[in-house]
């Protein structure tokens, strides 16, 4: 993993957990979860972003933020050392990956699902996300017994009973677990990468705030799931 930047270590990690960002729908938000709760989590725990998407959208993204990039960050497709990523026990607590979302190419991100304990699927509220979804879990993160959880982006508040209808179709329909956290539709998100932003840079103000209460909220559920013991160290 020659490609990390060196930050200086703050104590040495107890655990760590790898969480694959994925879906092969593209589009559904992957590289914006992957990088905003990944500096969200920075806050508290040591943080790792992979990026295995050859689109490289986050190394664009983290380019942009220049200095300001909270958590070390690591571009790479090779399976060899996609496959290491355990390696980085004594590093790290969390190791976020973004992966592509094609429905073919399927190679790298078997790779990182084989390696990760758990994967968080961000899905959108469209009925065109919903199969390539269910394909995501059924043929490549089930069979694996891959603990994982859908999460809702792009929730419209304008729109009446979207998070609820959205919600029971995930619980009652289809039956896949979710995040009780979900991400709302935010020009801040669509803005962030060119602008090199993240909620870790974000000034609190009206055009901002619910896009870091959202993030706030997915990291704390995600760090309870994942890792209790840290969740109640702080
Ligand atoms: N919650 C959101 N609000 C507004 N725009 C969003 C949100 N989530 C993602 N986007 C935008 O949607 C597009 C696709 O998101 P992205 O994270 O690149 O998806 P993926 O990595 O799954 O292809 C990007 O332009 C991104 O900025
Ligand atoms: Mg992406």
């Amino acid at each position: 993993m020659t490609e990390i930047d060196s930050r200086p270590a703050r104590e040495v990690a107890v655990s760590m957990v790898i969480v694959a960002v994925a879906n092969q729908k593209g589009g559904v938000g992957k590289t914006t979860v992957a990088m905003q709760v990944g500096a969200e989590l920075s806050r508290r725990h040591r943080v790792l972003v992979v990026d295995v998407d050859r689109q490289q959208s986050t190394v664009w993204w983290a380019e942009n933020t220049r200095d300001r990039l909270p958590f070390d960050f690591a571009g790479s497709q090779h399976p060899k050392m996609l496959s290491r990523l355990r390696d980085l026990r004594a590093e790290y607590e969390f190791v976020l990956v973004d992966t592509p979302g094609s429905l073919e190419d399927t190679v790298v991100l078997e790779t990182v699902l084989d390696a990760a304990d758990y994967a968080l699927v961000p899905v959108t509220p469209e009925p065109l996300a919903v199969d390539p979804t269910l394909r995501t879990l059924s043929r490549l993160i089930e069979p694996r017994r891959l603990r994982h959880g859908v999460l809702l982006n792009r929730i419209d508040p304008r729109v009446p009973h979207q998070l609820e209808t959205w919600q029971r179709l995930l619980d009652a329909e289809l039956g896949v677990p979710r995040l009780e956290s979900h991400l709302r539709q935010y020009k801040v998100h669509a803005e962030a990468p060119v602008l090199g932003e993240l909620v870790t840079s974000l000034r609190r103000n009206r055009r901002t705030e619910g896009t870091i209460a959202d993030i706030a909220c997915i990291a704390r559920e995600l760090e309870q799931l994942l890792s209790p013991a840290l969740a109640g160290a702080w």
